[in-house]
This record gives C-alpha cells, sequence and structure tokens, in this order.
C-alpha cells in the first residue's frame, strides 16, 4: 500500500492507495474516533458494485450507516441533490461527530463533501475515490461543491476530509472512457509540476492502458504526493494552488456550454490543455517541441484534442469563460506553461489569442 500526507496542521489526513480497501472502509473510520451515526452518499452506478461492501464494512466496524443513493452523472451535482441528501441525514438523526462517506466518482465526492461541509455547520467526511479522476484528483485537497446553470462548481466550500482510501480494485468496473479521462488529470500533473512523470508517463502510456497494478498504484501515488505538496503550500488556492487548473478555463467553459453532459470532465480539459498548450506557445515561451509532445501524449490516450466551434459557439464560450471563478475584474486568467514541468499562473490573455487557439489559426 501506498501512503501519501497531506500535511495540512490540524486537518491533516492521509491518503490510501492499495488493493482491496473498500473492505477496511470501517476500520479505518473507527481509528478517525468519530460519532457511530454515518451515511453513505453514492451514485447509481457505483451503488451496485460497492455498496454493499461499504456498507457492511461500517457494520462490522460498529457503526450505524444510512445509504443515500443519488443519481450518476454530473447533471446531478446541484443544489436539489443536496437538498434531498439533507432531508435523509436529518431523516437519520445524523449529529456533528457523525460523518459522511464519500463513495463514487468526482461528482460524488464534491457532492457529498459539499452536504458534508454545510450540513450542521460542517461535519467529517471521508472520501472513498472510484474513479481515475477522483483518486488522482478531486478526492485530494478540500474543494467540494455543485454547479450552477450559470456555471461549474460556482457553489462551494474547501472542506478537508478525514482520509481518503484509493482501492485501486474499483478501477476494475470503470467504463474505459471514464479511465482515459481521468488519465487528463494524471498528465497534467506532468506538465505542471514534474517533467519526470511526464516522461515516464511518455513511456509507459500502453502499460497505463492496460491498468498494470503496479505502475497503475506508484502513478497514482505520485500524483497524489504532488496534489499534497501544492496543496499543503496553498490551500485555499491564494496562489500557487491555481496551477492545479491547468487546461481548465477552456475545459470548464466548454462543459457549461454543452450542458455538462456531452464531454466528461476529462475529456474537456484535454481539450483545455492543448489550447493552454498552444497559448504557452505563443505567450510564455513553451517550446513547439512541448506542444507536440504534449499533444501526443494526450492523442496517445485516446483524448481529444481540439473541438471545432462555430462563432455563435466561441462567443457562448467566451462568456462561459468570463464567469470563472479565476476570473478577476472581467479579466480572464490562465495558467501557462514555460516548459513540461514549470508553469506560471495569473496570465491575463487577450481574447484574440484565444479565438487563434481555437480556430488552429497560426500565431504570427
Ligand atoms: P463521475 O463522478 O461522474 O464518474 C464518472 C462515471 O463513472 C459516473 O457515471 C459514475 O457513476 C461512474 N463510476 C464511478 N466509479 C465507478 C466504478 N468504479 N465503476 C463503475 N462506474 C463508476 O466523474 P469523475 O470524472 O470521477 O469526476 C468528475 C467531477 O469531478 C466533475 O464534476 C469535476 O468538476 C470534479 N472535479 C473536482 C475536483 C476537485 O478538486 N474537487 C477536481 C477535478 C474534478
Ligand atoms: N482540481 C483543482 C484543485 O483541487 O485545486
Amino acid at each position: 500500500m501506498h501512503i501519501v500526507n497531506v500535511p495540512l496542521g490540524q486537518r491533516r489526513y492521509a491518503i490510501k492507495i492499495g488493493d482491496s480497501l473498500l473492505n477496511r472502509l470501517g476500520q479505518e473510520c473507527a481509528r478517525l474516533k468519530l460519532g457511530a451515526r454515518c451515511a453513505i452518499i453514492t451514485d447509481t452506478n457505483v451503488g451496485r458494485h460497492y455498496a454493499k461492501p461499504a456498507y457492511n464494512s461500517l457494520v462490522r466496524a460498529g457503526f450505524e450507516p444510512s445509504l443515500i443513493v443519488v443519481p450518476a452523472g454530473e447533471t446531478a451535482k446541484c443544489l436539489k441533490t443536496v437538498h434531498s441528501c439533507y432531508d435523509r441525514l436529518a431523516a437519520h438523526r445524523l449529529e456533528r461527530q457523525s460523518f459522511i462517506v464519500a463513495l463514487g466518482g468526482g461528482v460524488v465526492g464534491d457532492l457529498a463533501g459539499f452536504v458534508a461541509a454545510t450540513y450542521l455547520r460542517g461535519i467529517p467526511f471521508v472520501q472513498v475515490p472510484t474513479t481515475l479522476l477522483a483518486q488522482v484528483d478531486s478526492s485530494v485537497g478540500g474543494k467540494v461543491g455543485v454547479n450552477l446553470k450559470a456555471g461549474k462548481n460556482l457553489v462551494g466550500a474547501f472542506h478537508q476530509p478525514r482520509l481518503v482510501l484509493c482501492d485501486l480494485g474499483t478501477l476494475g468496473t470503470l467504463p474505459r472512457s471514464e479511465f482515459r479521462a481521468g488519465l487528463a488529470e494524471v498528465f497534467k500533473y506532468g506538465i505542471i509540476y514534474d517533467p519526470a512523470l511526464f516522461a515516464r508517463l511518455e513511456r509507459e502510456l500502453p502499460a497505463l492502458l492496460r491498468s498494470e497494478p503496479k505502475i497503475l498504484a506508484a502513478i497514482i501515488a505520485r500524483c497524489c504526493q504532488i496534489k499534497a505538496e501544492v496543496v499543503g503550500q496553498d490551500e485555499t488556492e491564494n496562489g500557487l494552488r491555481a496551477i492545479l487548473n491547468f487546461g481548465h478555463t477552456i475545459g470548464h467553459a466548454l462543459e457549461a456550454i454543452s450542458g455538462y453532459g456531452k464531454y466528461l470532465h476529462g475529456e474537456a480539459i484535454s481539450i483545455g490543455q492543448v489550447a493552454a498548450a498552444r497559448l504557452s506557445a505563443a505567450l510564455t515561451g513553451l517550446p513547439q517541441k512541448d506542444v507536440l509532445r504534449i499533444t501526443a501524449l494526450f492523442r496517445g490516450a485516446g483524448l481529444p484534442e481540439h473541438v471545432p466551434l462555430n462563432r455563435p459557439q466561441r462567443t457562448k464560450l467566451f462568456a462561459a469563460m468570463k464567469l470563472d471563478k479565476k476570473v478577476t475584474n472581467g479579466e480572464i486568467k490562465f495558467v501557462l506553461a514555460h516548459r513540461i514541468g514549470k508553469v506560471v499562473w495569473g496570465r491575463k490573455v487577450p481574447l484574440a489569442e484565444i479565438q487563434k487557439v481555437l480556430t488552429l489559426e497560426e500565431h504570427g
């Protein structure tokens, strides 16, 4: 098992990565010294496979769990679902020391974490991420929240989990397209922070696509370590943490204008990261060979690198980008790369430059 610690003083916690951890959920929660009553929040797909083992493990350890199953998919990450979860928690009489287990992908993690952050002004929660994306990114760092029609994650909080339990076995039932989408966040860590990881991903992509257990475990652990280092230095995104948003300004806007259904989050941020790499070549000196390496890695994983948008769609995309949380005084801020492994954040980018990368025009 790999263990990564998130160094946040009194709010520090461990990320445990290994096999068969779901069966140890109860034991692991017992070590946290929380109340007996708890709720598992999961979705219809994940619940079918993993609600029972999670529930039974908690009961074996002496807990009194209640199971809340929400619809699968991004559209469930909304205030209506939050409201229905509150009602269920109240019916099960959860108290301040009670806790929530978020069992699922990033949608469940963000939603259940937001419910935990706000119910009774905040109760503890444990993340049990079951998608690659959630294991390397969304379950770590305490960003929780839901979408509004106007944009992604516009309502949220920072609420750190008490523990993150990544059971690699759960990835066995994950649809291939979802696994590939998770790779988009994995690649991001190489681009923003770790050129050696990027080179390893280039070398070991075929093994990764076959989900070879040792390689997968080591890469997930490295991604978690990078996220832990970044979050440990800047928990509430006053600076450095912004680098984790590489490719997300365009990616989130794409998700918003397509009604959160057309692109998986990982697919949208693949397009966003390739666009950010092209912008970086024009504005921050990213060598063209690095743009090609980045594009080749996404392509090699079967991820989209570009989306053709007509003029009205581009206008909508710009409007959605302006609603992004990273906008200050109406100016859209980007994370751009100097080279693979070295990025800057908070860079203002003229709309004309964004137009060029979206239409694949050559930069002059
Ligand atoms: P998801 O939670 O929708 O999961 C993808 C699909 O796979 C769903 O249909 C789900 O039911 C299914 N699924 C999940 N685990 C499964 C398993 N083991 N077996 C079978 N099916 C399974 O999507 P996601 O890609 O995990 O997460 C995307 C969300 O994460 C977005 O809302 C995004 O905004 C958010 N996110 C948050 C952060 C953060 O820091 N909080 C970071 C990145 C992304
Ligand atoms: N996924 C971006 C962050 O956690 O900050």
